[in-house]
């Protein structure tokens, strides 16, 4: 039996309202990233023990599905709009711009102090904004639009977020 430390006491906590054989293992899944940004080896044990499931199998749902974060996430996601409305306006250059500025190599890569990554993202219909990027907060659960970017003013919000600026939540297309 692991040690029951304050953080899994929290854990076992936060999922005790699921029960096994209930079909809510997603729903376990959700609230502990939802909380943490993330689900961390001690959260998948708590969660398997508390629905009374193997780990692999907990894990195995955790690792298949994009959604689910098993690292802790960083301070600042870009995602990146690779829909058609942004990709007629030289999305592709936007994004080149800002790998480069980070020094990544591809979409999903972190900065090496890990503070930033630029990740795929779908159109959710903010086309009107086109080529456009959501600049999100996973730990703050704060996401914004910033729009209608140019390659230059890709590589300035790029290193503002680099450089730690703060981050105005709401705020469209500062840079
Ligand atoms: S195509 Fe980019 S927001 Fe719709």
């Amino acid at each position: 039996m692991p040690l029951e430390t304050e953080a899994r006491a929290e854990l076992r906590a936060l999922v005790a309202d699921f029960k096994p054989n209930d079909g809510k293992l997603m729903a376990a899944l959700h609230r502990v990233q939802h909380r943490y940004g993330y689900i961390s080896r001690e959260a998948l044990e708590v969660i398997a023990e508390q629905l009374e499931m193997f780990p692999a199998h907990v894990y195995g749902a955790a690792s298949f599905y994009d959604e689910y974060r098993l690292e802790p996430p960083p301070q600042t996601t870009i995602r990146w709009c690779s829909g058609p409305a942004c990709r007629l306006e030289n999305a592709n250059g936007i994004r080149d711009a800002m790998l480069a500025t980070l020094g990544l190599e591809e979409l999903g890569d972190r900065t090496e102090d890990g503070r930033v990554e630029v990740v795929n993202g779908q159109c959710n219909g903010a086309c009107e904004q086109a080529p456009m990027v959501w600049v999100e907060r996973p730990m703050e659960h704060s996401r914004r639009v910033v729009g209608k970017l140019t390659a230059a003013s890709a590589i300035r919000m790029a290193r503002g977020l680099r450089d730690g600026e703060a981050f105005e939540e709401g705020h469209e297309t500062v840079f």
